[in-house]
């Protein structure tokens, strides 16, 4: 038989109870995390959002020891009762409320729960696919929900902070253009509109500046963004951005806003006092020193060129990539030396899976180069080599030679697996720094054009404009810049183009025709013509903040209701098919030759395994 609330209320929750409480009579609610039942007593640990506290039953109290040897896990109770303080020996240390428990006058059962698919209060982690499909009872688990709770923490500091520095909080459409911004979009058709879409936005970034034309000066929104691209571990289909803005700024003023701001809530929410400034790298300097304009500087391992010591080698892979325009670059895995085939075996196929041709490797024992390329290499360039790496005996040193984009993926890739394998850093530490003075264009060999670096609304550096004029792009520099932490691009930004004739030239070197631009921004080129002040932001993720600061391993585990790597929700089993009836009425045929996309699986990639 199931009991009502009717007029009981809760008095407390489970862990706001302790030892000052000890003679008040209390209400409490939530399910049945663990029954014991010792013959006489039954003790049962009930768990509400707060944790945990034990609850006992005497058999003096006939109706409600009765009523207690029939719960089972996870049915919903209400229990009214006394606090009292646990003798001695009984006390439980690993329990906040630990200290004390109720001695139970009265049991509501409100509900009860059949056999859980997933455990709840068990170490052993089902499989994640079972445990999203019931996300709602995995969410129950202390792990998942701490973190939901920190990310709530983390958004109510970041809303506290920006208020008290002049920010408004304004929303932005969610049904809007579809715009070329980098990603694919979300298209959602129109039912009055019948062949014309909205897009989901994939950041708020036209608006944003919208609403600076429109003259907010400081905005900022917790936004939701939506891009249709391949997922990974720190990469959703829909997530959050910090979304922030602000006019009349400068580089230098928004390092130091959002400095302060990660200060207060790293501190705020996980008690760290994160040292500030923050160091710069320049994206030169970042490629250079790691492979990677998103490093991890909890550990060194640095990358060496090599490029100018075998110019002339004899070995093929190394010439060739020099002949070719390329270059050949090192890292030094300490102490590595002895690795087997196997563990080099292991490295090799990391190389390979981010588009590497090959590692070569060379291990430095007993005084001089062995296996790997070592009989290649003259005894000048391993003088040369040890000169420039410091490496060491008992070292193993990991050769790239490519095309530089190729080199630094291989390295960058190799260094942060080896980093985390051998344990070069400690968990957790946190790394912030900035990285500045990217390009603002890139060559994309594949479709033979130009293509923003980053996005295409960012004020090229002042001295750096004659280059629009001698067709030198490659040599433009965008006023941008990334906040990195861990390894992990936390947040992009950058100063905005204000002025129009800046963004037509823009636009020109990416090729949009005059119709294109009239068609996919004219209405926000058409606002630049209206007295727009200059202004700049950054958009840090809010997911992958949380990440960094739960320590969470995976993106999917910062998020109530993720989408898997395949951009499916195992719960609702969405994307599903529509009825005929709202296809009819959308206008939309499906083709017979309808596609399912197997997503590329870049996993192996980002877990480090
Ligand atoms: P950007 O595209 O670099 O910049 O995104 C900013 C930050 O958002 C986070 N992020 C993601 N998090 C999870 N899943 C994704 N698929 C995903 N994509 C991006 C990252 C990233 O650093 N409008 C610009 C910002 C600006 O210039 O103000 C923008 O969206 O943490
Ligand atoms: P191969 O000549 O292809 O048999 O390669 C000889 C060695 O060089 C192997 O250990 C490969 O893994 C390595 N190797 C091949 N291509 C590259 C490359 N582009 N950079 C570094 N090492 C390579």
């Amino acid at each position: 038989m199931l009991d009502f609330i009717n007029d009981k209320k809760r008095t407390h929750y489970a862990v706001k109870l302790n030892k000052q409480n000890v003679g008040e009579n209390v209400t409490l609610m939530g399910w049945v995390h663990r029954r014991r039942d010792l013959g006489g007593l039954i003790f049962i640990d009930l768990r509400d959002v707060t944790g945990k506290i034990q609850i006992v039953f005497h058999p003096e109290n006939d109706s409600a020891h009765s009523k207690a040897g029939k719960l089972r896990n996870e049915y919903v109770i209400a229990v009214t009762g006394k606090v009292v303080l646990r003798e001695q020996q009984n006390i439980n240390s690993n329990m906040k409320t630990g200290e004390i428990e109720i001695e139970v006058q009265e049991l509501l059962l409100l509900n009860n729960s059949e056999p859980l698919p997933v455990q709840i209060n068990e170490n052993v982690l089902a499989e994640e696919n079972l445990r999203l499909k019931y996300r709602y009872l995995d969410l129950r688990r202390d792990k998942v929900k701490d973190i939901i709770l920190i990310r709530h923490e983390i958004v109510y500091a970041i809303r506290e902070f920006l208020v008290k520095k002049d920010f408004y909080e304004i929303e932005t459409p969610m049904l809007m253009k579809s715009t070329p911004e980098g990603a694919r979009d979300f298209l959602v058709p129109s039912r009055v509109h019948n062949g014309k879409f909205f897009a989901l936005p994939q950041s708020p970034q036209i608006y944003k500046q919208l609403l600076m034309i429109g003259g907010f000066d400081r905005y900022f929104q917790i936004a939701r963004c939506f891009r249709d691209e391949d997922l990974r571990a720190d990469r959703q289909p829909e997530f959050t951005q910090l979304d922030l803005e602000m006019s009349y700024v400068t580089q230098e003023e928004i390092f130091q806003i959002m400095e302060d701001l990660f200060k207060y809530v790293f501190n705020k929410v996980i008690n760290i006092d994160l040292p500030i400034p923050f160091p710069h790298l320049t994206y030169k300097q970042s490629m250079d020193r790691y492979g990677s304009d998103k490093p991890d500087t909890r550990f060194e391992m640095e990358l060496n060129d090599l490029s100018g010591i075998v110019a002339n080698s004899e070995f093929k892979v190394f010439s060739g990539a020099l002949q070719t325009g390329g270059s050949v670059r090192c890292v030094v895995a300490s102490g590595c030396a002895g690795y087997s085939r196997k563990q080099i075996d292991m490295l090799i196929d990391r190389a390979k899976h981010v588009g590497g041709k090959g590692l070569a490797y060379a291990k430095y024992q007993d005084g001089d180069f062995q296996a790997g390329i070592s009989k290649f290499l003259s005894d000048e360039e391993k003088k040369q080599i040890i000169k420039l790496t410091g490496a060491v005996d008992g070292d193993l040193i990991l050769f790239a030679a490519d095309r530089n984009k190729i080199v630094f993926k291989v390295l960058s890739e190799i260094r942060n697996y080896l980093g985390k394998e051998l344990e070069l850093y400690d968990p957790k530490q946190f790394d912030l720094l900035w990285i500045t003075d990217f390009p603002l264009f890139e060559y994309n060999d594949d479709e033979d054009r130009w293509e923003t670096a980053h996005h295409m609304f960012t004020l090229p550096k002042e001295e750096h404009l004659n280059y629009f004029e001698t067709g030198e792009y490659e040599k433009i520099e965008g006023q941008l810049y990334d906040l990195v932490c861990n390894g992990l691009e936390l947040s992009s930004g950058s100063i905005r183009c204000h002025r129009l004739d800046i963004q037509k030239k823009i636009f020109d070197v990416l090729g949009f025709s005059e119709e294109e631009l009239e068609e996919k921004f004219g209405f926000f080129l058409n606002a630049l013509r209206y007295g727009t002040p200059p202004h700049g932001g950054i958009a840090p993720g809010i997911d992958r903040m949380v990440m960094i600061m739960s320590g969470a391993q995976s993106i999917r585990d910062v998020i109530a209701f993720p989408k898997t790597l395949q951009a499916t929700d195992l719960m609702s089993d969405s994307p599903a098919t529509v009825s005929q009836k709202q296809l009819d009425e959308l206008g939309i045929n499906i083709s017979t030759k309808k596609k399912n996309i197997q997503p590329k699986n870049s996993e192996l990639n980002e877990k480090g395994k």
